[in-house]
């Protein structure tokens, strides 16, 4: 399998490279890129580490030789949050950002699975899915939107609270990747026994810990260690499945069209992207109620993605 990372010399890009340098299987290929100088640096640094992951660094303005032959396309380029950002202030910046990368993708590796990191992920996932479309290679079972990194944090804070262990903690986080539209479905948790005063405050923490990082690095960022540690964990379940495993994710992808468009759900992964888009279960009614109330910013922001590129 071979795994490109666009925007690898970023927080995330660098710490992405280092964890899937680590955690890919033996055998594996990792393509490096960035319009950074720094890149073939990145490259080789990592490289040094000894695993059997063979790495290769590529700069310039092209992504095309990094973008050959890849499996799986991972996009973090673009700019992250400030303080006082939310993560629609980003889109004038990544919007044409990863339009660009995703021609590229398109004329070069049109089957590779593209995981979006980029934000806003409820809008930059549909502009790649606009772009694949035009170019006549899209397939849905491919196009993902990061979202991982949501379930990562609601098992965190929902062990931290309960006192589970965290490795029993399964929390499916469903929506979209900013604000209200991140509902982690807290009453499908095994094992917690919930008050009722908890679910509200936990759910907010949950839809607002990115700001809890950009604030705490008083604007050196937002955050890219977690992660990266979400974008290798989502890498090597869509690595897994497309080596013939079932793996379920949740992850941001066009479903049924139910909610929205776009809609993050629990994913059964296999050899050709989405296998199944498995239901969502049982919903409280706090958790029915956020579901109905984010549909409208949902939608808009999809729609500010399909415009962009269609108008
Ligand atoms: N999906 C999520 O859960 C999640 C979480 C955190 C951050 N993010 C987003 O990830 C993105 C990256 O964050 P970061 O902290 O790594 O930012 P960063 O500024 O540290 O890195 C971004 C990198 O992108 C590169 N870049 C810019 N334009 C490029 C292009 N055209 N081609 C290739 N590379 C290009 C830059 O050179 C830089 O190295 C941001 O949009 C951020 O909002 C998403």
């Amino acid at each position: 399998m071979k795994v490109a990372v666009l925007g690898a010399a970023g927080g995330i890009g660098q710490a992405l490279a280092l964890l899937l340098k680590l955690q890919l299987p033996a055998g594996s290929e990792l393509s490096l890129y960035d319009i950074a100088p720094v890149t073939p640096g990145v490259a080789a640094d990592v490289s040094h580490i000894p695993t059997a992951v063979k790495v290769q660094g590529f700069g310039g303005e092209d992504p095309t030789p990094a973008l050959e032959g890849a499996d799986v396309v991972l996009i973090s380029a673009g700019v992250a949050r400030k303080p006082g950002m939310d993560r629609s202030d980003l889109f004038n910046i990544n919007a044409g950002i990863v339009r660009n990368l995703i021609e590229k993708v398109a004329a070069t590796c049109p089957t590779a699975c593209i995981g979006i990191i980029t934000n806003p992920v409820n809008t930059t996932v549909a502009i790649a899915a606009e772009v694949l479309k035009k170019a006549g290679v899209y397939d849905k079972r491919k196009l993902f939107g990061v979202t991982t990194l949501d379930v990562l944090r609601s098992e965190t804070f929902v062990a931290e609270l309960k006192g589970l262990d965290i490795d029993s903690i399964n929390v499916p986080v469903i929506g979209g990747h900013s604000g209200v539209t991140i509902l982690p479905l807290l009453s499908q948790v095994n094992y917690a026994d919930w008050k009722a005063d908890e679910i509200a405050p936990l759910t907010k923490r949950i839809q607002n810990a990115g700001t809890e990082v950009v604030e705490a690095k008083a604007g050196g960022g937002s955050a890219t260690l977690s992660m990266a540690q979400a974008a290798a964990r989502f890498a090597r379940a869509l690595v897994k499945g497309l080596s013939g495993e079932s793996v379920i994710e949740c992850t941001y992808v066009e479903g049924d069209g139910k909610y929205a468009r776009f809609f993050a759900q629990p994913v059964r992964l296999g050899p050709e992207g989405v296998e199944e888009i498995l239901p969502i279960g049982q919903l409280s009614d706090f958790e029915q109620n956020a579901l109905e109330s984010m549909l409208e910013t949902l939608r808009a922001d999809i729609e500010l993605g399909e415009k962009f590129v269609n108008q």
